[in-house]
């Protein structure tokens, strides 16, 4: 699906600011499944602590942050790493994906996953934490319906590295 003025590209050393600021409203959607967990308490300014390692996404090779623009607006953002949530290595591992509630449901996330996919052929990883059902459906849908995609498997895994669904798939 193309979607009028989306572009999907990676981001410059100069827009890590975006991408942090972005992470805010990531943060706040997860802090809502995380409602029984002390992780994601805002700290005292009223705003979430820095995402730890932001700044390795642009010095090490094996990292790639990505910006979502419509209209050269920020409509989200994702964080593609090679860490693997199973025991199996994967070439390409989603760390961090999002969109922001505005533009949601309109296929910005699909187009921007098949945008990342299309970057790089090997192995892929999409993990997805168990309560967070809207981004297990979403993962499924993005996977299924990328041409390029075989061999994908969804394992439910729960230990002490995951809890929650683990796809996986070949690109290319
Ligand atoms: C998950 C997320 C990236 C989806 O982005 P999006 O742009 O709204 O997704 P799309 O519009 O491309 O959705 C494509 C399909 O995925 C599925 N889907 C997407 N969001 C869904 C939801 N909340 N519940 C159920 N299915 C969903 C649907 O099949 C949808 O097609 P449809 O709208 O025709 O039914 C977005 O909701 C988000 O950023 N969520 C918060 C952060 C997050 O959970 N990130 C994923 C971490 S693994």
């Amino acid at each position: 699906m193309s979607i009028d003025g989306l572009v999907v590209s990676r981001a410059r050393a100069e827009e890590a600011p975006i991408i942090g600021n972005l992470m805010q409203f990531y943060i706040h959607d997860f802090s809502a499944l995380w409602f029984d967990r002390a992780e994601a308490e805002l700290e005292a300014d009223g705003r979430f602590s820095d995402y730890p390692g932001l700044e390795t996404y642009w010095s090490d090779p094996s990292r790639q942050p990505w910006l979502f623009r419509i209209d050269g607006r920020p409509v989200g953002f994702a964080l593609v790493n090679d860490v693997a949530h199973a025991p199996t290595p994967v070439d390409r591992a989603v760390a961090e994906f999002f969109v922001v509630r505005k533009h949601r449901r309109r296929g910005v996330g699909l187009a921007a996953a098949h945008a990342l996919f299309g970057s790089t052929w090997g192995v892929w990883e999409a993990a997805v934490v168990r309560r967070n059902a809207g981004a297990l459906a979403f993962w499924r849908q993005a996977a299924e319906s990328y041409p390029g995609v075989r061999d994908l498997v969804e394992e439910d895994r729960r230990d002490a590295q995951w809890d929650g669904a683990v796809l996986r798939f070949r690109v290319g």
